[in-house]
Order: C-alpha cells, then structure tokens, then sequence
C-alpha cells in the first residue's frame, strides 16, 4: 500500500455544496480522506473502525490487495464495456465462478451495474417467462430506486412519495415480524404472513395471475430482520404449486454476509432467481442475476441489456473477490465473529432495557432501540444519538428500520477477534453517553 495522504484538513462537505444535489441522504456529514484495510480515514486524519462498509459494498476492507491489484492489472489491458460487442476474459471467467457458488440448478449469470437495476431484471424476466403480470413483494422491504424497484419497496414513504402511479399488479404482504408482533414467536409469525398472502390470493389476485414473489430472507433497510426459515419454505412451496418464480434479494445478505454464502442456504431452498450486488466486487459497481439456464434462454436473446454490465474491470475486481473470500474462509469467519459479536450485544441488551432486541444472522445484526421494553415503542432518537456518538468515537455503525430505531452492524468478513472487542468498546461507551 502506498503511504497514507497526510491529513488534508479539508471541508468536503462545504466544497461540494454549492453544485452537488441537496436530494441526496447521507448518514454523516464528514469529509472522508481514504480507506486501509477495516478503517477510514477521514480529512483530519482520524480514523474510524468501518463497520458500515458503505452498507455491505466493501466487505473485505478498503483497498484490499488481491482486489486492488486484480483492477491495476485489468486497467492496463481492457477497461471499457465490450458486452455487447463480444467476450472479455474477466466475463467469461467470472461467470462461471459466480455459477459455481450457488446451488444447483442455478448455472446462468447475467452481469448489471446495481442491486436495482438486478431488480429490474428479475422482474422483467418474471413477466417475459411466465406471461403473467402479478407480483408479490413484502412490507417494509427495500429493493432499490430505479421504477420497477420502487415500487416494491416500502421501508420508508420518502422511497415512494410523489411517485405514483407505480407498475401495476403489485401487492405488498406483511413481512413476518416475530419480535415486534408475535413475542418472538416465528411460527405464529410465519402463519400471520401466509394468511396474508392467502387473502391476496383469494379477494385480489388469483395465484395463477402472478409472476414471482420477491423477499430479502432478511429483511435489510426495513430493520435487519431475518424471515423465519419456515416461512421461506412455505413460499418454495406455495411457488411451486402454482407456478411463480421465487426471487430472493440477495443484494444485502448475499456474499457470506450471514455466515452461508447465500442467506436462503439457511432454509435450505433454492429460489428461481437471485438477485445479487454489493459485495460482488468490493466497491466497483456490478451486479447480477442468477437463474437455471432454460430461464434466460427463455427470456431470450436481446430481451435485456446493459451498456456498462460486466465491465472487465469491475469483474476481475470480482473474481479477486470470490478468490479471497475462498482462499481465506471468509465464510466461515463470518459466522464465528458474528456469533462473538450477537454474544457481546447480548451481553449489553442484559443490562440496558433501552436495547429491545438483537437479532440477525453472522454479520448482519441488528439491535433495536425502544423507549418502553413493555410497549416495543421504537427509539429513533436513540439509535441515532448512539451512532453519531460512536462515530465521534471512531466506530461506524448504521441505523435501519421505519424509525431508524435499528442500529446495524456489517462488520467486513475478514473482520478479526479484537476487532469485534474493539467495536463492543466502542459502542458501550456510545451507548453510556449518548
Ligand atoms: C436488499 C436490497 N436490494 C436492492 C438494493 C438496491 O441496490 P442499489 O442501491 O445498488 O441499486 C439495496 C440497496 O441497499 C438493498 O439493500
């Protein structure tokens, strides 16, 4: 790694602010300088154990050596887009990598830029294959911002306001909460959804009008809230029975992110179509869907396209990615700091009642805040003290959920033992003095 910029000192956010969009979110207003390894340095120098990891992109760390020097070679050879124009070798590689994590019959790959335009896709090649127009999609979801990705999300109205009229044909079902509304009961969760699902069918849709059901088998911006795996068989099922393509949003769990590669491994399904981006190359922009061949072969030739999908610089980044997290078992490191991390939280949840829940499988917990423990009443106020707190102190963590009452940890996957003591630190001292 080459030597550190010195401390630029410089205001970034005053820079940018006369030209740059006052439409854009941002969870903090700092100045960021560069990244190494799991911290990121902002403009004054001060560094920051990066538990966000710009929410779940840069999952091995800033400036990962395999990765970085997999784009410095590729950059050298062949940057521009050639999908449509022919083959280049970090596409025809990574492809069949890709393939090869997901489980049979699950073999054919087509490359996009971003977790909603793998939406879109999925949706596409929903109604081109079924010739049906019905979606199902769940409350509180979040899919993304492009039109077709809008309008099946709903963890906030400011994702959807002013928008309408959305594609038609979409029925949203509620997710299945088992802590907030069934005293952490998942089976009466699981049966409260279904029969949601089942009146959808019954007064609104007939089953055999819809194309595909689209869930994040944990939900991610709408409150890191892991769908019980009941539940997700009962979908296979309900799928198989009538028709409908299965399309899980691997988007934010994909990637080792829940300590199995894919979070739909924990059910033990296979769905039709995973959706599939962030971590995939570790900050460049790419993304897929991922389908059994006679899928897309159906789809057809030309039915879509993408000028930048499968930029060769973006998949060698990808393939360096997939090397990594093989070759050091990021999988598996996943699950075990994962599991220390839920037990430290565990251990702070036992003696502030402010802490209402922990949840969330490997590395993708959630801790929600709640102003009654007897009401759940979600704290948003808290939560979000907390995090500026720990940032002031030089962690990052991030809210989620409808009141950013959810405090959300995406710890890298090559994140270390005295790293998650580190971030426990960190955040006891937040959470003492927010
Ligand atoms: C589950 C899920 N799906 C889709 C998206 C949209 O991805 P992108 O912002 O790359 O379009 C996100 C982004 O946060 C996501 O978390």
């Amino acid at each position: 790694m080459p030597t550190a910029p010195k401390a630029s000192g410089l205001d970034l956010g005053a820079l940018a602010a006369p030209h740059l969009t006052p439409a854009l979110g941002r969870y903090f207003e700092k100045s960021w300088s560069h990244g190494d390894g799991h911290r990121l340095y902002d403009t004054d120098g001060k560094a920051h154990l990066d538990f966000a990891n710009g929410i779940a992109v840069t999952a091995l760390g800033h400036v990962h050596p395999a990765v970085t020097a997999a784009i410095h070679a590729q950059v050298d050879k062949l940057i521009g887009p050639t999908g449509a124009l022919g083959f280049s070798e970090p596409v025809a590689r990574l492809v069949g990598r890709l393939a090869a994590t997901l489980p049979d019959p699950i073999d054919t790959i087509f490359l996009l830029n971003s977790g909603s335009e793998s939406i879109d896709a999925a949706m596409k090649l929903a109604r081109r294959v079924t010739g049906r127009s019905g979606l199902i999609a769940f409350q509180g979801a979040f899919h993304g911002r492009t039109y077709g990705a809008t309008s099946i999300t709903s963890s906030a109205l400011n994702y959807r306001k002013g928008y309408a009229p959305f594609l038609p044909g979409i029925h949203l079902v509620p997710y299945p909460q088992a802590w907030r509304e069934h005293d952490g009961d998942e089976d009466a969760a699981t049966e409260a959804s279904l029969a949601a699902l089942d009146e959808v069918f019954e007064k609104l849709m007939p089953a055999n009008e819809v194309t595909a059901i689209i869930i994040e088998p944990v939900l991610g911006e709408g409150g890191y809230i892991p769908a019980p795996h009941r539940f997700l068989r009962e979908l296979r099922r309900i799928c198989d029975a009538n028709g409908i393509l299965l399309v899980a949003d691997e988007v934010q769990t994909g990637y080792g992110r829940t300590g199995r590669m894919w979070a739909f491994e924990h059910a033990g399904i296979v769905p039709d179509v995973v959706c599939i981006a962030k971590a995939i190359a570790n900050g460049l922009p790419l993304s897929a869907i991922a389908t059994r061949r006679e899928l897309q072969e159906r789809w057809g030739r030309g039915a879509h396209g993408s000028t930048y999908g499968g930029n060769p610089v973006a998949c060698a980044a990808a393939l360096a990615v997939l090397d990594t997290i093989e070759s050091e078992g990021l999988v598996a490191n996943a699950a075990a700091r994962g599991a220390e991390l839920s037990a430290g939280l565990a251990r702070m949840k036992a003696e502030d009642e402010r802490i209402g829940d922990i949840r969330g499988p490997g590395l993708m917990i959630g801790v929600e805040f709640v102003s009654n423990p007897k009401t759940k009443a979600p704290d948003g106020d808290l939560a979000v003290r907390v995090v500026a707190k720990a940032a002031d102190l030089g962690l990052l963590v991030l809210t989620c959920g409808q009141q950013h009452q959810v405090i959300r940890w995406i710890a890298p996957l090559n994140v270390t033992p005295a790293e998650i003591v580190e971030g426990l630190e960190l955040f006891g001292e937040a959470l003492r003095t927010a």
